[in-house]
């Protein structure tokens, strides 16, 4: 049996300031995270110290949004795995379509940080999805396969430490989901192309669903046999949409 795991994108959301408040209420909402499901917040890298402290005593983990693959250097502006490390992070999101989408990231690139997110002991959440033309060509399976193939290329090993969070881009913000059908044929496929790449492991990856997961979608979605938990955007920014997809997953 898989845990589900349930965690908050904030995306570019709340001020390092306003960071405390909405754990708090994340917190009480929640049981502490001590519900049967694994909880986590992926903060603004800003955020994390103040999002840090507020989580100590719970059992909500902490996950920051990106990562340089890099461990130092001259790399301006960029983050290590070993920073995040140090101010007590624990999970990463690698690849989200918005980074794939607006600042050039590649398969190649999320390999890179996948690599360096495991070697670093965070639990990497890798985004793979389809964009709402490559669905309407037909080529969905083509580019998720390509996807997971290249994304997790040579981690096989490590199969059991990596969630994958699918997140069709239609879906993202805007209010239409995937139906669980829709969507549980695409985690199967996942899962289908995860045991190629290492059979004995496929079966213990998480995946997750992302995509206008709310309150009243999230049972129904995690109720299917390889959908393992959500990764929520909108929803996460308040404390009981966010702790009511958490309920919906025990
Ligand atoms: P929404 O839940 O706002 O659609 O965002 C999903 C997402 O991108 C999570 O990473």
């Amino acid at each position: 049996m898989r845990t589900k795991i349930v965690a908050g994108n904030w995306k570019m959301n709340k001020l390092p300031s306003e960071a405390a408040a909405l754990i708090e209420g994340i917190r009480k909402a929640t049981n502490e995270g001590d519900c049967g499901v694994e909880v986590v917040v992926c903060v603004p890298f800003v955020d994390i110290p103040a999002a840090a402290a507020a989580l100590k005593g719970s059992k909500i983990g902490l996950g920051a949004q990106n990562m340089h693959w890099k461990a130092n250097g001259a790399y301006t502006g960029e983050i290590s795995a070993g920073m995040l490390k140090d101010l007590g992070v624990q999970y990463v999101i690698l690849g989200h379509s918005e980074r794939r989408q607006y600042f050039a990231e590649t398969d190649e690139t999320v390999n890179l940080k996948l690599k360096a997110a495991l070697e670093a002991g965070l639990t990497p959440i890798v985004c793979v999805g389809e964009t709402l033309q490559e669905r309407e060509e037909g080529k969905m399976q083509d580019v998720i396969v390509n996807q997971v193939t290249k994304d997790l290329a040579g981690c096989q090993e490590d199969f059991e430490k990596i969630v994958i969070a699918y997140e069709p881009v239609w879906a993202i913000g805007t209010g239409k989901t995937a139906t669980s059908t829709q969507a549980q044929e695409v985690h199967a496929l996942i899962r289908a192309t995860l045991a190629k790449m290492n059979p004995a492991k496929a079966e213990k990856v998480r995946i997750q669903y992302g995509g206008s997961m709310k309150p009243n979608n999230a049972a129904d979605l995690m109720a299917k046999p390889d959908i393992d938990g959500g990764l929520i955007g909108g929803a996460a920014l308040e404390a009981d949409s966010f702790a009511a997809i958490v309920a919906a997953g025990k």
